[in-house]
């Protein structure tokens, strides 16, 4: 997926108020543009045609995280996750976006000066985009384990969406589309499979569902958290969060990666093997559906998850 650039009159939050996009530039000295000093988040909405309106997906748990995360560098972000949701919310309606978008908060050390060691100076920025399909592949994914392994969390943590960590990410995107795959693979220095370069995975096998656990420097994903939640209630299936081995990816029945760009996204192939059949499996497909539904606005023991834009209902955990 290559987005498209975004219209530089769309408004954005930067420095503690609204400004087209074209305006919210930073400084060449910029800690976090010179170090990586900076932790994101991205958020999707999906417009629902029916009930005219655009449900922010999550946002509330987004911004816990982001908050939390932001802490592993020491960055404060003053606003409440709520405030954080508000804000977004009115990005969208001053924009008056009518389709699915992507949310990107990013918070940073914004001193414009040489030096590696941070200080207390940290800005942040939020900015709302139109966005689509980040696959094109609707019939299954091609995925290759890397030679690049997954950042160890004593090195950089993975579990934070750490800007510098991401080189990571780059890496292995590159290697693998370059092999001929759709996304990439890592594994862990100690060899488990580990995560997508932007996604968490997840194996069928043996009517067991089962994902590598926190500690095998995955970054601990909220779609992962939401298909967790739905394999468990709607489809009674067991969840195991476990270590998984290489050649485990070559004799499970199903494999696919989970994301809040890449949603449930199946694997069909993976380092030239066939996944299971070779074709999207049934419990990738249902939870695919489910996944869908839910963020759309159409399960209503779901909608907890939704934060109407349009409705004028109030940000975050919004009913
Ligand atoms: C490395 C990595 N793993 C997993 C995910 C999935 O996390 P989430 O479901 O919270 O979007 C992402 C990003 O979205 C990511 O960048």
């Amino acid at each position: 997926m290559m987005a498209d650039t975004p219209d530089p009159n769309t408004i954005v939050w930067f420095n503690n108020q609204f400004v087209p996009l074209a305006q919210a530039n930073v400084n060449i000295l910029t800690h976090a543009l010179n170090y990586g000093t900076g932790v994101f988040e991205g958020i999707r909405g999906y417009f629902n045609e029916s009930q005219q309106d655009l449900f922010l997906v999550r946002a509330h748990d987004h911004y816990e995280r982001w908050k939390r995360n932001a802490g592993i560098l020491r960055i404060q972000i003053p606003p409440s996750p709520e405030e954080l949701a508000a804000i977004t919310i009115e990005l969208c309606r001053r924009n008056g976006f009518r389709s699915h978008v992507y949310a990107r908060p990013l918070a940073y050390k914004s001193s414009a000066r040489i030096g590696v060691a941070p200080d207390a100076n940290d800005a942040f920025s939020i900015v709302v985009v139109p966005f689509g399909d980040y696959f094109e592949n609707k019939e299954g994914l091609r995925a290759g384990v890397v030679s690049w392994r997954r950042v160890e969390d004593n090195a950089i943590p993975g579990r934070a969406k750490i800007c510098g960590a991401y080189v990571n990410s780059v890496l292995a995107t590159d290697e693998a589309r370059r092999n001929g795959h759709d996304e990439a693979i890592f594994l862990t220095e100690s060899g488990h499979v580990a995560e997508g370069a932007t996604c968490n995975l997840f194996m069928v096998r043996a009517g067991r569902l089962i994902t590598p656990p926190g500690t095998d420097n995955i970054l601990e994903g909220i779609t992962r958290a939401s298909i967790i939640e739905l394999a468990r209630n709607e489809m009674k299936l067991e969840v195991q969060e476990r270590s998984i081995g290489r050649s485990e990816l070559y004799v499970c029945d199903e494999l696919f990666f989970t994301g809040t760009a890449v949603e449930v996204a199946p694997i069909v192939e993976v380092d030239h093997r066939s996944v299971g059949s070779g074709a999207v499996g049934p419990v990738s497909a249902r939870l695919r559906a489910l996944y869908n539904d839910a963020t759309r606005g159409r399960m209503p023991a779901y909608i907890r998850w939704l934060s109407p834009v349009y409705r004028g209902a109030a940000a975050g955990k919004a009913a």
